[in-house]
């Protein structure tokens, strides 16, 4: 078993497809084992995306989740890294398999509906930034 933080970002929560996005997660096998709606400042999401700090798209990228409210999830299930990567589709949406969420939903690289963690090392930083243990069923 594995588990990976998933997050509904800002434009999939006003496209009203939290429903759909966690329905693609739970038919696929995964459990949802912590969920809550958060707005995180600025300065939240600034240190969520410190890996890409220095990066051209870090500003924008960091005001963007900022904006608005978003889904912040741990998702459980055996290989849950690669499969909700799987999911999600390409971080290009133009490069998105059809049939992924992103294909489906996405319509820039900043505006793609969702993250996930891309290593067990990036998943133990995200879940454990958001979400104490007590939290996690
Ligand atoms: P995410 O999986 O949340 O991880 C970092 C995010 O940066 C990525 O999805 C995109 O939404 C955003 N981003 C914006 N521009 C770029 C870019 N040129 N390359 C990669 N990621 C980008």
């Amino acid at each position: 078993m594995e588990r990976t933080l998933s997050i509904i970002k800002p434009d999939g929560v006003r496209k009203k497809i939290i429903g759909e996005v966690i329905r693609r997660f739970e038919t696929a096998g995964l459990r949802i084992a912590a969920i809550k709606m958060i707005h995180m400042t600025k300065e939240v999401a600034e240190g969520f995306y410190a890996v890409h700090r220095g990066k051209f798209f870090y500003d924008e990228l960091t005001s963007f989740m900022s904006e608005g409210p978003v889904v912040v999830m741990v998702l459980e299930g055996e290989d849950a890294i690669a499969l909700n990567r799987k999911l999600m589709g390409a971080t290009n949406f133009k490069e998105a398999e059809p049939g992924t969420i992103r294909a489906d939903f996405a319509t820039s690289i900043q505006h793609n509906i969702v993250h996930g963690s891309d290593s067990p090392e990036s998943a133990r930083f995200e879940i454990g930034y958001f979400f104490a243990e007590t939290e996690i069923f």
